[in-house]
């Protein structure tokens, strides 16, 4: 075993000394977002800096802290605030959290995030379903030697974002009141947010919104065998013929206030 992957059995045993059960469900959550899952049944919280190993997040916004409890009977393990490569973390610093949920048997990843919409039709405050995403940031997790014992050299991407989950999540957003948006996101490597001549590239390349993060949990995801689901809230719309300077207050204000649909969204699917 490398250093990493001793890294991430010395956090999963840590862990595995503190949680009450096997941990079914993963939820990293991102920017402004860490409020939702406050109604989880919680059995155990730990800040990041008293998890050995874990990295620290250095955004602000994101609270860097991991809540394991249980929801509609079953048990969840969401860490709240996540890594990106724009903080200057390598790929596998990103997805380290992937792995220790791997590690310690989570089967279903959910991963949010806050996006800016490059379909016109979307709005602030929607919730778009990621169906399929573009990777921009030159970077992958799985660059390296493979860990065979994790998954295959050459995970499969066709069913990157498990079709199951994306009809679920549309059926537990339309019992809870709301609809939602389904799409491809771009994921880039930021911290500089787009040009309008960027935002024209991307929406020609098929893309429906746009964001720093997912797309290494994604594929880390992937590689481990997890179903995974992709929830993105839009907190601002990039219309590149009208390009108006984005608020970081206003995304991350627009985040907060959607936790409400991502709870819903969850325990639709967990139900
Ligand atoms: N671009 C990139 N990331 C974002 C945006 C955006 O417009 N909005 C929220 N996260």
């Amino acid at each position: 075993m490398n250093a990493y992957g001793a890294a991430v059995m010395e956090t999963v045993n840590f862990l595995r000394e503190r949680l009450t059960a096997v941990p079914e469900v993963g939820v990293l959550t991102g920017t402004g977002l860490s409020g939702s899952m406050d109604s989880l049944g919680v059995d155990l919280a730990l800040d990041y800096s008293k998890i050995p190993n874990f990295p620290v997040s250095t955004v602000e916004t994101h609270r860097g802290r991991l809540v394991s409890g249980t929801l509609a009977g079953r048990s969840i393990l969401t860490m709240q605030g996540r890594f990106h490569l724009y903080e200057g973390y390598s790929p596998l610093e990103v997805t380290f959290p992937v792995r220790v949920m791997q590690a310690l048997g989570v089967t279903c990843l959910v991963v949010t995030n806050a996006a800016g919409g490059i379909n016109l039709d979307f709005s602030e405050g929607d919730i778009m379903v990621i169906r399929d995403h573009i990777n921009m940031t030159g970077a992958n997790p799985l660059v390296g030697t493979n860990n065979e014992a994790w998954g295959d050299r050459f995970p499969d991407m066709v069913h990157a974002y498990d079709a199951g989950l994306v009809a679920s999540a549309q059926h537990a957003a339309k019992r809870a009141g709301f609809t939602v948006r389904t799409g491809v996101y771009a994921g880039l490597l930021g911290p500089s947010l787009e040009t309008p001549a960027e935002i024209r590239f991307l929406k020609i390349a098929g893309c429906d919104a746009v964001g720093f993060s997912t797309v290494m949990e994604n594929i880390a995801g992937v590689h481990a065998g997890m179903k995974v689901l992709g929830l993105s809230v839009i907190t601002n719309i990039n219309d590149p013929d009208h390009p108006e300077k984005a608020s970081v207050d206003a995304i991350i204000k627009t985040a907060e206030n959607a936790a409400p649909k991502l709870d819903a969204i969850l325990r639709g699917i967990v139900e």
